[in-house]
């Protein structure tokens, strides 16, 4: 598993929550996984309102989602997220998208997120 990077267990993040995670030891929360099930959605923490480089999103730590835990929320200037797909739904960026990381769940509840290219560099 060299191309992957270890980020937790399943049971790191509460069904219905959202949960942001360093990697690369940046000393912030390059990205975030939301759980809903036994299933899991990553995205990069860079809201793409501003740009690629993006602006990170949580208004507070692990505060990704709305209340009802139904879409995903840009605490900058409210910008709202389809879960599934990232793409933005209400707010200044209508169209756009969240970036998309790719996991890996194992049999125990192993966490992993894929090496890429983008995150090798530790760009995010
Ligand atoms: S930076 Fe996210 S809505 Fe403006």
């Amino acid at each position: 598993m060299s191309n992957w990077i270890k980020l937790g267990h399943l049971n790191d993040i509460d069904d219905g929550c959202a949960r942001g995670f360093d990697p690369h030891q940046l000393g912030r929360d390059s990205l975030f996984v939301l759980r809903k099930g036994d299933r899991l959605l990553g995205y990069r923490n860079a809201c793409p309102h501003r740009g690629y480089e993006g602006t990170s999103m949580a208004w507070r730590k692990d505060r990704f989602l709305n209340k009802a835990g139904t879409r995903i929320i840009c605490g900058a200037h409210g910008a709202q997220f389809d879960t599934e797909t990232g793409e933005c739904l209400i707010g200044p960026c209508p169209g756009q998208s969240l970036e998309k990381v790719i996991l890996r769940l194992t049999e125990t509840g192993e966490l992993y997120l894929q090496q890429t290219p983008d995150n090798e560099q530790e760009q995010y």
